[in-house]
Protein backbone atom coordinates (compact mmCIF):
# COMPACT_ATOMS: atom_id res chain seq x y z
CA UNK A 1 0.00 0.00 0.00
CA UNK A 2 2.83 2.47 1.00
CA UNK A 3 5.01 2.16 -1.68
CA UNK A 4 1.95 2.29 -4.07
CA UNK A 5 1.21 5.94 -2.78
CA UNK A 6 4.78 6.77 -2.50
CA UNK A 7 4.61 5.90 -6.64
CA UNK A 8 2.03 8.41 -7.16
CA UNK A 9 3.36 11.10 -5.21
CA UNK A 10 6.63 11.01 -7.28
CA UNK A 11 4.83 10.57 -10.98
CA UNK A 12 3.42 13.89 -9.52
CA UNK A 13 6.30 15.26 -8.69
CA UNK A 14 7.87 14.59 -12.12
CA UNK A 15 4.98 15.94 -13.42
CA UNK A 16 5.82 19.11 -11.53
CA UNK A 17 9.05 19.43 -12.12
CA UNK A 18 8.63 19.09 -16.11
CA UNK A 19 6.13 22.50 -15.43
CA UNK A 20 8.83 24.87 -13.14
CA UNK A 21 11.02 24.30 -15.90
CA UNK A 22 8.66 26.42 -17.69
CA UNK A 23 8.55 28.59 -14.83
CA UNK A 24 12.17 29.13 -14.47
CA UNK A 25 12.59 30.32 -18.11
CA UNK A 26 9.73 32.92 -17.93
CA UNK A 27 12.04 34.32 -14.50
CA UNK A 28 14.89 34.74 -17.46
CA UNK A 29 12.07 36.84 -19.26
CA UNK A 30 12.19 34.58 -22.34
CA UNK A 31 8.73 34.58 -24.16
CA UNK A 32 5.58 32.46 -22.54
CA UNK A 33 5.55 29.11 -24.06
CA UNK A 34 2.95 28.53 -26.62
CA UNK A 35 -0.22 26.89 -26.66
CA UNK A 36 -2.57 26.75 -23.43
CA UNK A 37 -1.02 25.30 -19.94
CA UNK A 38 -0.27 25.94 -16.44
CA UNK A 39 2.95 26.84 -15.21
CA UNK A 40 4.01 26.12 -11.44
CA UNK A 41 6.03 28.26 -9.81
CA UNK A 42 7.89 29.76 -6.28
CA UNK A 43 6.33 32.93 -5.13
CA UNK A 44 8.53 34.39 -1.97
CA UNK A 45 8.14 32.67 1.62
CA UNK A 46 5.86 34.31 4.34
CA UNK A 47 7.66 35.58 7.74
CA UNK A 48 7.61 32.26 9.31
CA UNK A 49 8.78 30.48 6.39
CA UNK A 50 5.87 28.88 4.44
CA UNK A 51 6.93 29.02 0.54
CA UNK A 52 3.96 30.40 -1.32
CA UNK A 53 3.75 29.32 -5.05
CA UNK A 54 1.95 31.04 -8.04
CA UNK A 55 0.53 29.13 -10.65
CA UNK A 56 0.45 30.49 -14.08
CA UNK A 57 -2.71 29.93 -16.67
CA UNK A 58 -2.51 30.52 -20.00
CA UNK A 59 -4.50 30.20 -22.85
CA UNK A 60 -4.33 29.72 -26.75
CA UNK A 61 -4.62 33.59 -27.66
CA UNK A 62 -1.95 34.30 -24.88
CA UNK A 63 -4.12 35.66 -22.15
CA UNK A 64 -2.35 34.87 -19.12
CA UNK A 65 -3.58 34.46 -15.16
CA UNK A 66 -1.07 34.30 -12.45
CA UNK A 67 -2.76 33.37 -9.24
CA UNK A 68 -1.03 32.05 -5.83
CA UNK A 69 -1.49 30.16 -2.89
CA UNK A 70 -1.41 32.91 -0.15
CA UNK A 71 -5.39 34.28 -0.68
CA UNK A 72 -5.77 32.65 -3.88
CA UNK A 73 -4.94 35.93 -4.79
CA UNK A 74 -4.79 36.31 -8.76
CA UNK A 75 -1.56 38.32 -9.11
CA UNK A 76 -1.86 39.37 -12.76
CA UNK A 77 -4.14 39.33 -15.29
CA UNK A 78 -3.03 39.66 -18.72
CA UNK A 79 -5.19 40.61 -21.63
CA UNK A 80 -5.02 42.28 -25.24
CA UNK A 81 -6.24 45.67 -26.18
CA UNK A 82 -7.89 46.20 -29.91
CA UNK A 83 -4.15 46.75 -31.38
CA UNK A 84 -3.54 43.15 -29.91
CA UNK A 85 -1.44 44.76 -27.12
CA UNK A 86 -1.44 42.79 -24.19
CA UNK A 87 -1.53 44.39 -20.75
CA UNK A 88 -2.45 43.55 -16.93
CA UNK A 89 -5.53 44.30 -16.00
CA UNK A 90 -5.70 44.34 -12.26
CA UNK A 91 -4.25 45.83 -9.07
CA UNK A 92 -1.57 44.26 -7.22
CA UNK A 93 2.32 43.91 -5.95
CA UNK A 94 5.18 42.37 -7.46
CA UNK A 95 5.90 40.17 -4.57
CA UNK A 96 4.49 38.68 -2.21
CA UNK A 97 5.94 41.18 0.79
CA UNK A 98 3.77 43.55 -1.26
CA UNK A 99 0.79 41.98 -0.19
CA UNK A 100 1.69 41.31 3.50
CA UNK A 101 2.71 44.87 4.43
CA UNK A 102 -0.51 46.98 2.96
CA UNK A 103 -3.42 44.13 2.64
CA UNK A 104 -5.64 45.37 0.79
CA UNK A 105 -8.05 42.63 -0.50
CA UNK A 106 -6.41 42.93 -4.10
CA UNK A 107 -7.22 39.79 -6.20
CA UNK A 108 -8.02 37.73 -3.44
CA UNK A 109 -10.62 35.28 -2.73
CA UNK A 110 -12.85 37.07 0.20
CA UNK A 111 -14.53 35.23 3.05
CA UNK A 112 -16.21 33.15 4.75
CA UNK A 113 -18.11 36.18 4.18
CA UNK A 114 -17.73 38.76 1.73
CA UNK A 115 -18.26 42.23 2.74
CA UNK A 116 -19.93 43.36 5.77
CA UNK A 117 -21.96 41.73 8.40
CA UNK A 118 -23.28 44.68 10.99
CA UNK A 119 -21.65 44.78 14.56
CA UNK A 120 -19.87 41.62 13.64
CA UNK A 121 -23.24 39.73 15.06
CA UNK A 122 -26.01 37.21 13.58
CA UNK A 123 -28.04 34.85 15.29
CA UNK A 124 -28.91 31.51 13.96
CA UNK A 125 -31.01 29.22 14.87
CA UNK A 126 -31.17 30.55 18.37
CA UNK A 127 -27.63 31.48 19.21
CA UNK A 128 -25.84 34.29 18.84
CA UNK A 129 -22.89 34.67 17.16
CA UNK A 130 -20.02 37.13 17.57
CA UNK A 131 -17.70 37.74 14.96
CA UNK A 132 -14.37 39.70 14.76
CA UNK A 133 -14.98 43.40 14.08
CA UNK A 134 -12.57 45.14 11.82
CA UNK A 135 -14.01 47.75 9.72
CA UNK A 136 -15.57 50.38 12.08
CA UNK A 137 -18.16 48.96 14.03
CA UNK A 138 -18.74 46.16 11.67
CA UNK A 139 -17.09 42.80 10.72
CA UNK A 140 -15.83 43.16 6.45
CA UNK A 141 -14.37 40.15 4.57
CA UNK A 142 -14.37 37.87 7.04
CA UNK A 143 -12.94 39.30 9.66
CA UNK A 144 -9.04 40.28 10.74
CA UNK A 145 -7.55 37.07 9.12
CA UNK A 146 -10.11 36.04 6.35
CA UNK A 147 -9.75 33.81 3.39
CA UNK A 148 -7.66 36.45 1.40
CA UNK A 149 -4.52 36.06 4.31
CA UNK A 150 -4.64 32.31 4.36
CA UNK A 151 -2.41 29.99 2.81
CA UNK A 152 -4.74 27.45 -0.15
CA UNK A 153 -3.27 24.19 -0.93
CA UNK A 154 -3.10 23.53 -4.93
CA UNK A 155 -4.15 20.95 -6.46
CA UNK A 156 -1.37 19.67 -8.47
CA UNK A 157 -2.57 21.04 -12.45
CA UNK A 158 -3.91 18.41 -14.64
CA UNK A 159 -2.02 18.31 -18.02
CA UNK A 160 -3.54 20.09 -20.89
CA UNK A 161 -5.91 22.32 -18.73
CA UNK A 162 -5.56 25.91 -18.37
CA UNK A 163 -6.78 25.51 -14.41
CA UNK A 164 -6.05 25.27 -10.87
CA UNK A 165 -7.71 24.44 -7.95
CA UNK A 166 -7.01 26.20 -4.34
CA UNK A 167 -8.86 24.43 -0.96
CA UNK A 168 -9.15 25.93 2.32
CA UNK A 169 -10.15 24.29 5.56
CA UNK A 170 -11.34 27.10 7.90
CA UNK A 171 -11.63 26.12 11.52
CA UNK A 172 -14.80 25.85 13.88
CA UNK A 173 -14.91 29.12 15.71
CA UNK A 174 -12.62 31.00 12.86
CA UNK A 175 -13.10 34.58 12.91
CA UNK A 176 -16.13 33.58 15.24
CA UNK A 177 -17.65 31.34 12.55
CA UNK A 178 -19.28 28.16 13.44
CA UNK A 179 -18.48 25.31 12.00
CA UNK A 180 -15.43 23.70 10.01
CA UNK A 181 -15.94 24.82 6.10
CA UNK A 182 -13.83 23.06 3.44
CA UNK A 183 -13.50 25.34 0.83
CA UNK A 184 -12.63 25.42 -2.81
CA UNK A 185 -12.12 27.31 -5.71
CA UNK A 186 -10.72 26.67 -9.39
CA UNK A 187 -9.88 29.38 -11.83
CA UNK A 188 -10.26 28.24 -15.47
CA UNK A 189 -8.80 30.58 -18.17
CA UNK A 190 -10.95 29.03 -22.03
CA UNK A 191 -9.53 29.53 -24.92
CA UNK A 192 -12.19 31.71 -26.09
CA UNK A 193 -11.32 34.26 -22.86
CA UNK A 194 -13.42 33.03 -20.66
CA UNK A 195 -12.22 32.91 -17.06
CA UNK A 196 -14.31 30.96 -15.00
CA UNK A 197 -14.20 30.99 -10.81
CA UNK A 198 -16.24 28.27 -9.47
CA UNK A 199 -16.62 28.09 -5.72
CA UNK A 200 -17.86 25.18 -3.84
CA UNK A 201 -17.96 24.69 0.05
CA UNK A 202 -19.12 21.95 2.52
CA UNK A 203 -19.89 22.67 6.63
CA UNK A 204 -20.01 20.19 9.97
CA UNK A 205 -22.23 22.96 11.79
CA UNK A 206 -24.57 25.78 9.90
CA UNK A 207 -23.01 28.76 9.08
CA UNK A 208 -22.94 31.83 6.62
CA UNK A 209 -20.83 31.55 3.79
CA UNK A 210 -20.49 33.87 0.69
CA UNK A 211 -17.47 33.97 -1.20
CA UNK A 212 -15.88 36.38 -3.80
CA UNK A 213 -13.51 37.73 -5.67
CA UNK A 214 -11.77 40.84 -4.99
CA UNK A 215 -9.67 41.71 -8.11
CA UNK A 216 -9.22 45.62 -8.80
CA UNK A 217 -9.93 45.74 -12.07
CA UNK A 218 -8.13 48.90 -14.61
CA UNK A 219 -8.95 48.19 -18.47
CA UNK A 220 -6.41 50.68 -19.20
CA UNK A 221 -3.59 52.29 -17.85
CA UNK A 222 -2.59 51.28 -14.66
CA UNK A 223 -2.38 54.33 -12.10
CA UNK A 224 -4.86 55.87 -14.28
CA UNK A 225 -8.36 56.51 -12.79
CA UNK A 226 -11.32 54.39 -13.84
CA UNK A 227 -13.78 57.34 -14.39
CA UNK A 228 -14.01 56.53 -18.19
CA UNK A 229 -14.80 53.05 -18.17
CA UNK A 230 -18.18 52.11 -19.07
CA UNK A 231 -20.26 50.27 -16.79
CA UNK A 232 -23.93 48.18 -17.77
CA UNK A 233 -25.04 46.51 -15.06
CA UNK A 234 -28.50 44.20 -15.56
CA UNK A 235 -29.97 45.58 -12.20
CA UNK A 236 -33.33 47.41 -11.85
CA UNK A 237 -32.50 47.74 -7.75
CA UNK A 238 -29.82 48.19 -5.64
CA UNK A 239 -29.46 47.70 -1.76
CA UNK A 240 -28.95 50.87 -0.13
CA UNK A 241 -27.00 51.77 2.67
CA UNK A 242 -26.25 53.52 6.08
CA UNK A 243 -23.53 55.29 7.10
CA UNK A 244 -21.59 52.36 8.16
CA UNK A 245 -22.22 50.91 4.62
CA UNK A 246 -24.83 48.38 5.90
CA UNK A 247 -27.70 47.97 3.66
CA UNK A 248 -30.82 49.43 4.79
CA UNK A 249 -33.07 46.31 3.79
CA UNK A 250 -34.59 48.03 1.30
CA UNK A 251 -34.20 46.92 -2.21
CA UNK A 252 -34.56 50.38 -4.11
CA UNK A 253 -35.24 51.40 -7.82
CA UNK A 254 -32.16 52.43 -9.76
CA UNK A 255 -34.82 54.13 -11.93
CA UNK A 256 -33.92 58.34 -12.02
CA UNK A 257 -30.73 57.68 -9.93
CA UNK A 258 -27.04 57.57 -10.41
CA UNK A 259 -26.92 53.37 -9.72
CA UNK A 260 -28.73 53.28 -12.72
CA UNK A 261 -26.59 51.51 -15.17
CA UNK A 262 -28.81 49.59 -17.45
CA UNK A 263 -27.25 50.97 -20.33
CA UNK A 264 -23.38 52.00 -20.46
CA UNK A 265 -22.42 54.73 -18.89
CA UNK A 266 -19.27 55.86 -17.63
CA UNK A 267 -18.30 55.57 -14.10
CA UNK A 268 -17.46 59.28 -13.62
CA UNK A 269 -20.76 60.65 -15.07
CA UNK A 270 -22.84 60.47 -11.85
CA UNK A 271 -20.47 59.72 -9.49
CA UNK A 272 -19.89 63.29 -7.91
CA UNK A 273 -23.43 63.99 -7.58
CA UNK A 274 -25.27 65.54 -4.85
CA UNK A 275 -26.76 62.15 -3.92
CA UNK A 276 -26.91 60.68 -0.12
CA UNK A 277 -26.11 57.07 -0.89
CA UNK A 278 -22.91 57.93 -3.23
CA UNK A 279 -21.98 60.31 -0.27
CA UNK A 280 -22.14 57.74 2.32
CA UNK A 281 -20.14 55.00 -0.01
CA UNK A 282 -17.88 57.89 -1.48
CA UNK A 283 -18.51 57.19 -4.51
CA UNK A 284 -20.04 53.65 -5.54
CA UNK A 285 -20.01 50.94 -2.73
CA UNK A 286 -23.06 48.97 -3.70
CA UNK A 287 -24.94 46.05 -3.77
CA UNK A 288 -26.63 46.03 -7.18
CA UNK A 289 -29.74 43.10 -7.03
CA UNK A 290 -29.38 41.27 -10.58
CA UNK A 291 -32.07 41.57 -12.33
CA UNK A 292 -32.90 38.01 -13.68
CA UNK A 293 -31.13 36.39 -10.32
CA UNK A 294 -32.11 32.56 -10.00
CA UNK A 295 -31.94 31.67 -13.62
CA UNK A 296 -28.57 29.88 -13.52
CA UNK A 297 -25.37 31.29 -14.93
CA UNK A 298 -26.97 34.77 -16.47
CA UNK A 299 -25.18 37.69 -17.13
CA UNK A 300 -24.55 40.48 -14.47
CA UNK A 301 -22.84 43.06 -16.80
CA UNK A 302 -20.18 44.45 -18.88
CA UNK A 303 -17.25 46.93 -18.57
CA UNK A 304 -15.61 48.79 -20.87
CA UNK A 305 -12.25 50.88 -21.96
CA UNK A 306 -13.08 52.78 -24.59
CA UNK A 307 -9.30 54.20 -24.40
CA UNK A 308 -7.70 50.64 -25.04
CA UNK A 309 -10.97 49.09 -26.27
CA UNK A 310 -10.76 46.11 -23.31
CA UNK A 311 -13.83 44.44 -22.77
CA UNK A 312 -14.90 42.42 -19.69
CA UNK A 313 -18.47 40.98 -19.66
CA UNK A 314 -19.70 39.18 -16.24
CA UNK A 315 -21.49 36.49 -15.71
CA UNK A 316 -22.82 34.91 -12.68
CA UNK A 317 -24.95 32.56 -10.73
CA UNK A 318 -24.93 34.80 -7.87
CA UNK A 319 -28.02 37.21 -7.00
CA UNK A 320 -25.77 40.35 -6.67
CA UNK A 321 -22.84 42.47 -7.44
CA UNK A 322 -20.98 44.72 -5.57
CA UNK A 323 -19.91 47.63 -7.42
CA UNK A 324 -17.16 48.98 -5.45
CA UNK A 325 -15.08 52.41 -7.40
CA UNK A 326 -11.73 52.21 -5.48
CA UNK A 327 -12.89 55.05 -3.14
CA UNK A 328 -10.64 53.83 -0.45
CA UNK A 329 -7.59 53.93 -2.68
CA UNK A 330 -5.71 57.02 -1.67
CA UNK A 331 -2.07 57.01 -3.05
CA UNK A 332 -0.50 55.44 -0.50
CA UNK A 333 -0.38 52.12 -1.88
CA UNK A 334 2.53 51.71 -4.75
CA UNK A 335 1.79 48.32 -6.84
CA UNK A 336 3.34 46.46 -9.78
CA UNK A 337 6.06 48.54 -11.97
CA UNK A 338 6.09 51.04 -8.92
CA UNK A 339 2.68 52.46 -9.86
CA UNK A 340 0.96 54.45 -7.38
CA UNK A 341 -2.70 53.64 -6.82
CA UNK A 342 -4.16 56.55 -6.75
CA UNK A 343 -7.93 57.65 -5.78
CA UNK A 344 -10.44 55.36 -7.81
CA UNK A 345 -7.54 54.02 -10.31
CA UNK A 346 -9.03 50.11 -9.75
CA UNK A 347 -12.82 49.25 -9.11
CA UNK A 348 -14.42 45.84 -8.20
CA UNK A 349 -17.00 43.85 -9.41
CA UNK A 350 -18.16 41.28 -6.78
CA UNK A 351 -20.13 38.54 -7.46
CA UNK A 352 -22.14 37.83 -4.69
CA UNK A 353 -25.08 37.43 -2.40
CA UNK A 354 -26.49 40.78 0.21
CA UNK A 355 -23.96 42.34 2.33
CA UNK A 356 -25.64 41.86 5.81
CA UNK A 357 -27.65 38.70 4.82
CA UNK A 358 -27.67 36.90 7.67
CA UNK A 359 -29.33 39.78 9.70
CA UNK A 360 -31.75 40.78 6.71
CA UNK A 361 -34.37 37.80 6.64
CA UNK A 362 -35.91 39.04 3.64
CA UNK A 363 -32.70 38.84 1.43
CA UNK A 364 -31.88 35.63 -0.20
CA UNK A 365 -29.93 33.15 2.42
CA UNK A 366 -26.38 32.87 2.76
CA UNK A 367 -26.29 29.60 5.62
CA UNK A 368 -24.88 26.52 4.25
CA UNK A 369 -26.21 23.61 6.56
CA UNK A 370 -24.09 20.47 7.19
CA UNK A 371 -25.26 17.68 4.12
CA UNK A 372 -25.33 20.79 1.39
CA UNK A 373 -22.91 21.68 -0.79
CA UNK A 374 -22.12 26.00 -1.53
CA UNK A 375 -21.83 26.27 -5.12
CA UNK A 376 -21.49 29.56 -6.75
CA UNK A 377 -20.24 30.47 -10.18
CA UNK A 378 -18.76 33.35 -12.29
CA UNK A 379 -17.51 33.68 -15.39
CA UNK A 380 -15.25 36.93 -16.68
CA UNK A 381 -15.15 37.20 -21.17
CA UNK A 382 -12.86 39.32 -22.04
CA UNK A 383 -12.89 40.62 -25.63
CA UNK A 384 -12.29 44.12 -27.58
CA UNK A 385 -14.42 46.60 -29.16
CA UNK A 386 -13.27 48.43 -32.29
C1 LIG B 1 -16.15 46.98 0.03
C2 LIG B 1 -15.53 48.30 0.37
C3 LIG B 1 -14.17 48.03 0.96
C4 LIG B 1 -13.36 47.29 -0.05
C5 LIG B 1 -12.01 46.95 0.49
C6 LIG B 1 -15.29 46.30 -0.96
O1 LIG B 1 -15.82 45.05 -1.24
O2 LIG B 1 -17.46 47.13 -0.47
O3 LIG B 1 -16.33 49.03 1.28
O4 LIG B 1 -13.53 49.21 1.33
O5 LIG B 1 -14.01 46.10 -0.41
O6 LIG B 1 -11.15 46.67 -0.51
Amino acid sequence: MKSTAGTIARGGALLLALASVGAAREGQGQPAPPGSGVTRAAFGKLPDGTAIESFTLRNAQGIEVRAITYGAIIVSLRVPDRNGRFGDVVLGHDDLAGYLDKPAYFGAVVGRYGNRIAKGRFTLDGKTYTLATNNGPNHLHGGVRGFDKVVWKADAPAAGTASVTFRYTSRDGEEGYPGTLAARVTYTLSDKGELAFEYSATTDKATPVNLTQHSYFNLGTPGNDILGHELTLDADRFTPVDATLIPTGALAPVSGTPFDFRKPTAIGARIAQDDEQLKRGGGYDHNFVLSSAGAGLRRAGRLTDPGTGRTMEILTTEPGVQFYSGNFLDGTIKGKGGVVYKHRSGLCLETQHFPDSPNQPSFPSTILRPGKEYRSKTVLVFGVTR
